[in-house]
């Protein structure tokens, strides 16, 4: 991966350009009619103006609720927890993304740690996502940064504790703006992971600040509060900007965000 830093970070930002060029330049019904699209199918994208929808509309917000939780958890977090396995390390680390979409956060977890220096070799990444067009771009936005590429094209309840073993000591597991579903069942997937660990296992779980997304990553951590010392939350505002419908133009606006981060290990 002889890429620099800054080629890494264009990366992202150059998927949100184009799909956000693209998605612009259509007249605003049909933006609005795709739009009207995405949550009624739990995000499940069936085309790619669904794909180039999503990310020219959530993918700077997804970005930037994670950033700053990636700074925490391979920061103080770490620290505080005394995570011995992830401090001056070389060693492999794998990562899972659950309902991935397009390898968004798995992306940005590999563009943090190059920009921050921060020297981890996340080396195995397993996807997981129900629309087969959108964990190919999964599959095709993380193929620079992860030598080890699984997919699982699948919903969450067709997915066995066999398929999430990973190959590595450390293991970072990624549920970003899924947990929040009204179609998971979120017990169900957590006691599905559970007696596949093995190692040190870091969980990111991260979606908008609404009662759905705060019950459903509540009822998730819940699964593992007995085996876990201390649960993180994050409750607060992330700086965005990004291309909205209503006025036709980039904006700078808030977007709440609900987190919660643990270790198990
Ligand atoms: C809001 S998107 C989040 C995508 C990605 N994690 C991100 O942060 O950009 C929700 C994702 O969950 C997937 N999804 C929906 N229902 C699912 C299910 N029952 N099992 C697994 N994934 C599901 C959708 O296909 C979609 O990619």
């Amino acid at each position: 991966m002889n890429v620099s830093a800054n080629n890494h970070l264009a990366s992202f930002a150059q998927i949100v350009k184009n799909s956000t060029q693209r998605f612009a330049a259509l007249p605003a019904h049909v933006q609005w009619d795709i739009y009207s699209t995405l949550k009624p199918n739990h995000y499940i994208c069936q085309n790619e103006s669904q794909l180039m929808a999503y990310n020219a509309l959530f993918a700077n917000q997804h970005f930037a609720k994670l950033i700053d939780l990636f700074d925490f958890v391979f920061g103080r977090f770490i620290e505080i927890e005394q995570i011995n396995a992830l401090q001056n390390t070389t060693q492999p680390i794998s990562v899972i993304d659950y309902g991935c979409g397009q390898g968004l956060a798995s992306m940005v977890l590999q563009e943090f740690n190059r920009e921050r220096q921060l020297g981890y070799q996340f080396e195995e990444v397993i996807l997981i996502e129900p629309s087969a067009l959108a964990l190919k771009e999964a599959v095709k936005n993380n193929s620079l940064y992860y030598t080890n590429i699984k997919q699982y094209c699948r919903k969450f309840d067709q997915i066995t504790a066999d398929d999430l073993h990973t190959k590595h000591q450390v293991t970072i597991h990624l549920l970003s703006n899924v947990l929040d579903l009204p179609n998971i069942d979120v017990t169900a997937l957590a006691s599905c992971i559970k007696p596949s660990l093995s190692g040190v296992n870091i969980f990111v779980c991260c979606s908008p600040n609404f009662s759905n997304a705060v019950n459903g990553i509540k009822r998730f951590c819940d699964v593992f509060d007995n085996d876990v010392e201390n649960m993180y939350y994050h409750k607060d505002y992330c700086d965005v900007e990004s291309f909205e419908m209503r006025s036709q133009r980039l904006c700078k606006y808030r977007v709440p965000r609900y987190a919660k981060m643990f270790v198990m290990q």
